[in-house]
């Protein structure tokens, strides 16, 4: 049985939430291992994974498809699929089905969506379907052409105030947690006082009830990015690419394949073979 979003949202006050991104089986059950209690197939695929710009490109299909591997890698573990751009700002229909096939298709236990306020109707909407939300404010990446980039969101009283109105409209809207991103830790220990519901932080402190982690920046995928917010814990890129130039190096040098790695013809398929010439 996977942990559900009722049992996420009675953590809150209990135990921290844990979470890390996943995109894929074998990370996602080594993080299952590891003990996190939910995966995120978040559109961070389409950066860390699918090498695009912004996460602004990613679609509905390649979400589906990255969210069954990491379903097919765990057990136990809750699964949120985040929703991509353009698959709910449309129009409530069109997020209801884009968020059902999530479930259905996508076979994640809820969806996440970035948006304050205005985005409260659909979050009950979605709720009264059945679906399980996780809302998101503060950095939407989703917004980064209207928002001018990756920056720090609520860092004065009026955008303060403003994150603030637009987590508790999420929180009252019914959704069983909420994605913090990129505020002041300040401002989100306000907000996680406030409201009902876990708060899920990154780049946001130490004050709020879990955190989540981009899987690849937490593990040194990319030499190049080392966000401010995020923790190397381990270093990846130099490990992969000393491996693989280890084995660059046994192929040229004839190191591999050894006696080890092969198979050897039958007595009878090696006379045959002699036999040809
Ligand atoms: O897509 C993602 O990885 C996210 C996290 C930054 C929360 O939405």
């Amino acid at each position: 049985m996977r942990l559900t979003a009722p049992a996420i949202a009675a953590m809150k006050g209990e135990k921290r939430v844990v979470s890390v991104t996943a995109y894929d089986a074998p990370t996602a059950r080594l993080a299952e291992q590891a003990g996190v209690d939910f995966l995120l197939v978040g559109d961070s695929v389409a950066m860390v994974v699918l090498g695009q710009e912004n996460t602004l490109e990613v679609t509905m299909d390649a979400m589906i498809h990255h969210c069954r591997a990491v379903v097919r890698g765990t057990r136990t573990t809750h699964v949120v699929l985040d929703l991509p751009f353009m698959s709910y700002q449309g129009g409530e229909d069109d997020a209801v089905r884009n968020a059902g096939r999530a479930l259905k298709e996508g076979q994640a236990q809820s969806v996440k969506i970035e948006g304050g306020a205005r985005l409260a109707p659909l979050v009950a909407r979605l709720v009264d379907a059945g679906i399980p939300i996780m809302g998101h404010v503060g950095l939407r990446p989703q917004s980064v052409n209207q928002t001018g980039g990756f920056r720090t969101q609520g860092t004065d009283a009026a955008s303060a105030d403003e994150v603030i109105s637009d987590a508790a409209a999420i929180a009252e809207a019914g959704a069983f947690a909420i994605v913090l991103e990129k505020i002041p830790s300040e401002l989100a220990a306000h907000i996680t006082a406030h409201v009902a519901i876990p708060t899920i932080g990154i780049g946001s402190g130490p004050g709020c009830d879990g955190q989540v982690l981009v899987l690849h920046d937490m593990l040194g995928m990319d030499e190049q990015f080392q966000p401010m917010h995020s923790k190397r814990y381990a270093s990846l890129a130099v490990t992969i690419r000393d491996a693989i130039a280890a084995y660059v190096a046994d192929v040229h040098e004839g190191r591999f394949p050894g006696e080890e790695h092969s198979v050897h013809a039958s007595k009878d398929l090696a006379a045959h073979l002699r036999a040809r010439g």
